[in-house]
């Protein structure tokens, strides 16, 4: 299977959401993420953890200890470099097989897994939630926020622009599914939150700052000007997909 996120196109993310950050929203995303969840102190997984930026974040801000796992081989390389002045102990990195059925971690370690932006990536999302449920410990907490289609469990035609421009394959899953999927693999939903306004904002935000003609000069230190005006147009296609209601961003906690 060929990996997606290339170096290069991973900058471009940062570049656009902020250092470490491969999703929308840097720390005000993450924060709205992890509402109302007891943090402190606590032992976590990061499934599809990118280039580490959440997981430094919460380790950092909340003396958590956070396992990040990845599929792509360099990022687990860049996020270990990205440590050099933070705690050992309290943070790691590793790689795992996206056809792997188990994951080099204990069972019943952890008092919660999250994961931001990464299971639209996954077809099967029963082999992840059988994995998360092995970790956690007995009451652990799933905490997911995700790119989800409408009912209808397919993507329109704003989506299909995006997929076109960025070259990522991501699979239209609706709340449903979701939820079937959380049932089958013993885990019980304690909210469902519809975030898509929330996302909305972020998205424009990106636009705007991509737009903005003082920060050109350092947008091009990390986009040739073809690749930043296509970086446009897919936030563009974003913004489209969720205001029409074909891209969704939902947020779910679960718990074992
Ligand atoms: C949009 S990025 C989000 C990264 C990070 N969660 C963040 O918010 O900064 C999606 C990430 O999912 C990873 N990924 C894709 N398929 C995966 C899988 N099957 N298991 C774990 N991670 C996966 C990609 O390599 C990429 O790092």
């Amino acid at each position: 299977m060929e990996l997606e996120y290339s170096p290069n196109y991973c900058l471009q993310l940062e570049a656009a959401y902020g250092q470490g950050m491969m999703s929308e929203g840097g720390i005000e995303g993450i924060e709205h993420m992890f509402e109302g969840i007891s943090l402190e102190g606590k032992t976590a997984l990061d499934i599809g953890c990118g280039l580490g930026g959440v997981a430094i974040y919460l380790s950092t801000t909340f003396q958590m200890k956070v396992i990040g796992l990845e599929v792509n081989p360099w990022m687990v390389e860049e996020c270990q470099k990205r440590l050099v002045d933070k705690p050992r102990d309290q943070l790691d990195f590793m790689l795992i097989s996206p056809e792997a059925t188990q994951w080099n971690v204990s069972s019943t370690s952890c008092d919660l897994v999250y994961s931001k932006g990464v299971l639209t990536h996954v077809e099967s999302k029963d082999s992840v939630f059988l994995e998360v449920h092995r970790c956690l410990k007995p009451g652990g907490l799933l905490v997911l926020t995700d790119w989800l289609s409408s009912d209808e469990k397919q993507w329109g035609k704003n989506m299909a622009r995006l997929i076109e421009l960025e070259n990522l394959t991501i699979f239209p899953e609706n709340i449903a599914g979701y939820l079937n999927s959380f049932k089958r693999c013993g885990l019980h939903v304690l909210s469902t939150r519809d975030d898509t306004s929330t996302y909305l904002k972020f998205n424009r935000e990106i636009i705007a700052r991509l737009e903005n003609p003082s920060q050109r000069e350092t947008h091009l230190k990390w986009f040739s000007p073809q690749e930043l005006a296509a970086a446009i147009e897919g936030y563009q296609a974003i913004v489209q997909a969720l205001e029409t209601g074909e891209l969704k961003v939902i947020h779910f906690v679960a718990q074992k």
